[in-house]
C-alpha cells in the first residue's frame, strides 16, 4: 500500500533536514521524499489544507522514555492498550514502561509478558526492569536474564536504589549489556512523610516537607558511584537546580550520564498546590521558580537530553483522598508535547530541531531504541504535528484511563495530529495499516 504525505515541512535535525516536500510511503518504508510528487497512492494526505490547517511538520517519531503503564497489577488505571492509545493520541511512536507494577518487572517473564500485549502497536513498547528483586531493595534482580529478554534500562523508579552497594553492583553488571541505570533520585530518610517541596509554600499550606537536598544528595552519591565503576546512569525527572548542576558537572567530566526533564517540573512551581488539587502531587514534587529556571537552562545548554513526561495514572478514588494521602502522580503524554511547544518554542527557548532532539534523538540514542529518520529506505517512524494549533486540555477526552491532570483547562499552542509506525498511521484519531 502507498501513501502520500504532501506539502509539510520536514524537519530531521539528525541529517539537517528542514524543507518543505512530500514524503511518499510504501508498505511502511519511506520510498520518496521530494517537493512535489505526483505518484498515485492509495491515500494522500495533504497537510496544507483541509481540517489540517497550516503548518505541518513531520518529525522523526517521538519516544517518551518514562511512562507508567500499570500492566501488569492496576490495569484500573492504566493498559498497555489505553496508554499508547494515549500515547499514539500524543505524538509518541515509542514509549518505555517503567517497572513499579503488580508484580514489578523484575523478570523475563513479565517483560515477555509486556512485550506479547504490545504486539502488533503502532507504538512500540520498551520495558524497563528493576534494579533490584520487587523492587525491594534488598537483592539484585536478573538484570542479564532481563536484558535478554529486551529490557532498554533498568530502574527501580518511585524509590532510588536503596544502598549504595546495590547501585555498585548495578552499574557493574548493566554494564555488561551496555544498558542505563535510571535513577529516582530521593534520599527517603530525607523526604519521609514529605508531600510538597520544602520551603516558604509548604510552611504556608501546612503541608509535610519533600526537600530538594534529597534529591541532590542522591544525585551526588550516584555520580560518585558511576566514576568508581564505569557504567551508565540516567538521571529521570530531574526537578532540582542542584541536580541540574550536579548532572552538568557530571558531563563536563566525561562520566557516562545523561538526564531527562518532565514538562511539569519546567511549567509548573509549587505555587500550584496552594489550590490542594491533588494533581499537583508528583513525585519529585513542583519546585521553586529558580528550580523551574535552571532546568529551562539545562534544557537549552543541553545538560538535559530528554523531556520525558512521568506519565503516572492514578484513579479518581485514590486522587480524591486528602492531599497528605493521596498517591504521587500525574498523567502527562498528552500534555506533553503541547506544554513543550507552548512554553519552549513559542516562547523562542528551544528551537524546534532542539525539542526534536530531546523529544526523538537523544531519548532513541540512549535508550537504543530503533532509529527514527527521514530517509528514502528508512522505516516510517514519524510525528506529525501542527505547531500553531491552539486547544484547551480536556481531562475527559483523553484517551488515557485516567484523568489526573492538574492541566484541566489549559490552553496550549502546538498538538500532533498524526503518526506513523509499523506500516501503520493514525491521523486525527483515526487509525489504519497501511
Ligand atoms: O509521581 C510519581 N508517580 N513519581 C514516581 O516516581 C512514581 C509515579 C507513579 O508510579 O505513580
Amino acid at each position: 500500500m502507498k501513501i502520500l504525505l504532501k506539502n509539510a515541512q520536514l524537519v530531521d535535525p539528525q541529517i539537517k533536514l528542514n524543507q518543505v516536500a512530500d514524503i511518499l510511503i510504501k508498505d511502511g518504508i519511506i520510498l520518496k521524499i521530494d517537493k512535489s510528487i505526483s505518484e498515485n497512492a492509495d491515500q494522500v494526505f495533504d497537510l496544507s489544507e483541509g481540517s489540517f490547517g497550516k503548518d505541518k511538520v513531520i518529525a522523526p517519531g517521538f519516544a517518551d522514555v518514562h511512562v507508567h503503564l500499570r500492566e501488569p497489577g492496576r490495569e484500573d488505571e492504566e493498559t498497555i492498550e489505553s496508554g499508547t492509545a494515549a500515547a499514539t493520541a500524543a505524538g509518541f511512536t515509542a514509549v518505555c514502561c517503567m517497572p513499579n507494577t503488580e508484580p514489578a518487572i523484575d523478570s523475563a517473564e513479565v517483560v515477555t509478558f509486556i512485550k506479547e500485549k504490545a504486539k502488533g502497536l503502532l507504538v512500540d513498547v520498551h520495558a524497563i526492569g528493576t534494579v533490584t528483586k520487587k523492587r525491594e531493595g534488598k537483592e539484585l534482580a536478573f538484570l542479564g536474564e532481563m536484558a535478554e529478554a529486551g529490557v532498554v534500562g533498568f530502574s527501580d523508579d518511585g524509590v532510588a536504589v536503596s544502598t549504595s552497594h546495590l547501585l555498585k553492583y548495578a552499574f557493574e553488571y548493566s554494564s555488561m549489556f551496555d544498558l542505563p541505570v535510571i535513577e529516582h533520585c530521593e534520599d527517603s530518610s530525607l523526604t519521609a512523610e514529605g508531600v510538597m517541596n520544602e520551603g516558604l509554600n509548604s510552611t504556608k499550606f501546612g503541608l509535610p516537607p519533600h526537600p530538594s537536598l534529597a534529591e541532590d544528595l542522591i544525585a551526588l552519591r550516584d555520580v560518585a558511584i558511576l566514576e568508581y565503576t564505569g557504567g551508565r546512569l540516567h538521571i529521570a525527572h530531574i526537578s532540582t537546580k542542584g541536580a541540574v548542576e550536579i548532572l552538568r558537572h557530571a558531563k563536563k567530566k566525561g562520566l557516562n550520564v545523561t538526564g531527562e526533564a518532565a514538562p511539569h517540573h519546567f511549567t509548573l512551581t509549587d505555587d500550584a498546590v496552594k489550590t490542594y488539587d491533588t494533581n499537583t502531587k508528583v513525585n519529585p514534587p513542583l519546585r521553586t521558580q529558580e528550580d523551574v529556571d535552571a532546568i529551562i537552562e539545562g534544557l537549552i545548554d543541553g545538560t538535559i537530553d530528554c523531556i520525558a513526561c512521568d506519565h503516572a495514572p492514578h484513579s479518581i478514588e485514590e486522587k480524591e483522598w486528602e492531599y497528605i494521602y493521596s498517591p504521587f502522580g500525574m498523567i502527562g503524554l498528552e500534555t506533553s508535547l503541547g506544554l513543550t511547544l507552548t512554553k519552549l518554542y513559542h516562547t523562542k527557548v528551544l528551537s524546534l530541531e532542539e525539542i526534536i532532539m530531546k523529544m526523538s534523538v537523544n531519548p532513541r540514542k540512549i535508550f537504543k531504541l530503533a532509529e527514527a529518520k527521514i530517509e528514502v529506505g528508512k522505516k516510517a517512524n514519524l510525528t506529525i504535528l501542527d505547531l500553531n494549533q491552539i486547544w484547551t486540555v480536556d481531562k475527559f477526552s483523553l484517551k488515557s484511563k485516567s484523568i489526573n491532570t492538574p492541566f484541566h483547562g489549559w490552553e496550549l499552542k502546538g498538538k500532533a495530529v498524526g503518526v506513523v509506525n509499523n506500516s501503520k498511521i493514525c491521523f486525527e484519531g483515526k487509525e489504519f495499516s497501511i
